[in-house]
């Protein structure tokens, strides 16, 4: 561990939170160096919605790799390439009636978000973009404008500009619409607030503390934006490829965004890859006005392509997801009403789930005291005060009920001093090493 902490510089972050040298993965389990096995409900931060190494996915990229195909390719065309987008068509979008272009971006969730926002001014000659309390949108400058955290805010070290902050849903009270506010604010010239070019939003807040927004406020603000000619644009890179049990968050809702964005998850298999989906009479683009030397990774597009037709072909897998968001909603209402002394509370959509535990603190000590019982679970929410479940959503049940178990039993152990180890779940001396293949 020494050349991290002589080495690396101090803005690492997860790695201080999960102290041990990892070293192989397999579907929602991790192992470190010593063969200790720990259940794996972070997923890189949900860029691992089909788990670790998928086997289905693995052999497609070894077999791409072994051919010597194309790896890096700028924006060439390539079969890889090729043949995700043919297949994103014919499994994503035809399916749902969407008609939309694809835009590869540089690979991270935040470089297509700053192409969403760039051709949205573009588009409609203003500067400014709603963005909501809360909201996360990335690291890079225009992104980081959008998003809430003062923390990651105060890093960018000049002024943030181009964003008019509005209440997200329910962050007023249940009573309050926000989306009536913003109609209100758009309609009044005086109100102060310029009209924009967009509005940004995500369905489900991850990073924010996993607030979600309602069907009918989400149909609102479609309407609001449609009304004040402003676009839409879903930020659908933690909620999408799958998360709330639809490929997109937003499909409950029936709305149709003007763009939406898509990173994380969607090259499965953890590579990066990021894209911006609009409607094509918003394509302004000039050729290569917004570029990037990464846009092009063919082994991403690979594992993408071969992931729609395993997992999108049809709505099985949708409905398991679904069915399985049943079961953590259930488990977490449970140990909320047991344990929460009336202050906790679950909340969340599909497999997008956590508990507010109202104390950072003590959110930090039932996530510490879970991973020492061999489960990787993380915290967010503005003084990380929710214990946010996002575990692969390909676990398996057993996994999965052991994973909420150690959830239980460590908030157990935190909130109510009873130490109680459940059935089957060991400390990391006693953890029995499943076989994995190499
Ligand atoms: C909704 C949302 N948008 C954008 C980003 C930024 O993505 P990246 O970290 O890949 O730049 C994130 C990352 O957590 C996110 O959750």
């Amino acid at each position: 561990m020494k050349i991290f902490e002589e080495f690396e510089s101090e803005v690492r972050s997860y790695a201080r939170n999960f102290p041990r040298l990892f070293h192989k993965a397999q579907g929602e389990y991790i192992y470190d160096e010593d063969g200790k096995q720990y259940i794996d409900f972070l997923s890189g931060a949900g860029a691992l919605n089909y788990g670790h190494n998928h086997p289905v996915l693995k052999k497609a990229l070894l077999s791409y790799i072994e051919n010597d195909a194309i790896t890096h390719s700028l924006d060439f065309h390539t079969e890889a390439k090729r043949d995700f987008m043919e297949v994103f068509r014919s499994h994503i979008l035809e399916p749902r009636e969407m008609d939309y272009r694809m835009m590869f971006t540089g690979p991270t969730g935040t470089n297509a978000v700053e192409a969403a926002l760039k051709m949205s001014r573009k588009i409609k000659g203003r500067t400014h973009v709603v963005a909501f309390t809360n909201g996360w949108h990335g690291q890079s400058l225009g992104a980081l404008s959008m998003t809430a955290n003062s923390h990651h805010r105060n890093g960018a070290g000049i002024t943030l500009s181009g964003a008019h902050r509005i209440p997200y849903d329910g962050y007023l009270g249940d009573q309050v619409d926000t989306t009536e506010y913003l109609d209100k604010v758009l309609t009044d010239t005086s109100s102060g607030v310029d009209l924009p070019a967009a509005v940004i939003v995500e369905t489900v807040q991850g990073e924010g503390g996993v607030n979600y927004c309602s069907k009918a406020w989400l149909r609102n603000l479609s309407a609001i934006c449609k009304k004040h000619d402003i676009l839409l644009i879903i930020d659908d890179i933690q909620a999408g490829c799958g998360r709330t049990g639809s490929f997109f968050s937003f499909e409950e809702a029936g709305i149709q965004p003007d763009i939406i964005t898509l990173s994380k998850s969607l090259s499965a298999y953890g590579l990066p890859c990021a894209v911006v989906l609009f409607k094509p009479e918003l394509d302004v683009w000039s050729p290569g006005e917004h570029n990037g030397t990464f846009r092009g990774n063919c082994h991403a597009f690979v594992t993408a392509k071969a992931a729609l037709e395993h997992f999108w072909k049809d709505d099985v897998f949708a409905k398991e997801v679904q069915e399985k968001g049943k079961y953590i909603a259930k488990r977490l209402d449970e140990i909320v009403e047991k344990y929460g002394e009336g202050n906790f509370n679950a909340k969340g959509r599909g497999m997008f789930q956590g508990i507010n535990c109202v104390d950072g603190e003590i959110a930090s000590k039932i996530a510490r005291e879970a991973f020492s019982r061999g489960l990787i679970i993380e915290t967010s929410g503005t003084n990380d005060e929710i214990i946010k479940l996002l575990c692969p959503l390909t676990i398996r049940q057993e996994a999965l009920t052991k994973g909420i178990d150690i959830i239980e039993a460590s908030i157990k152990k935190v909130c109510a001093g009873i130490e109680e180890i459940p059935e089957d779940t060991c400390y990391f001396d006693e953890v029995v090493v499943q076989e994995i293949s190499s």
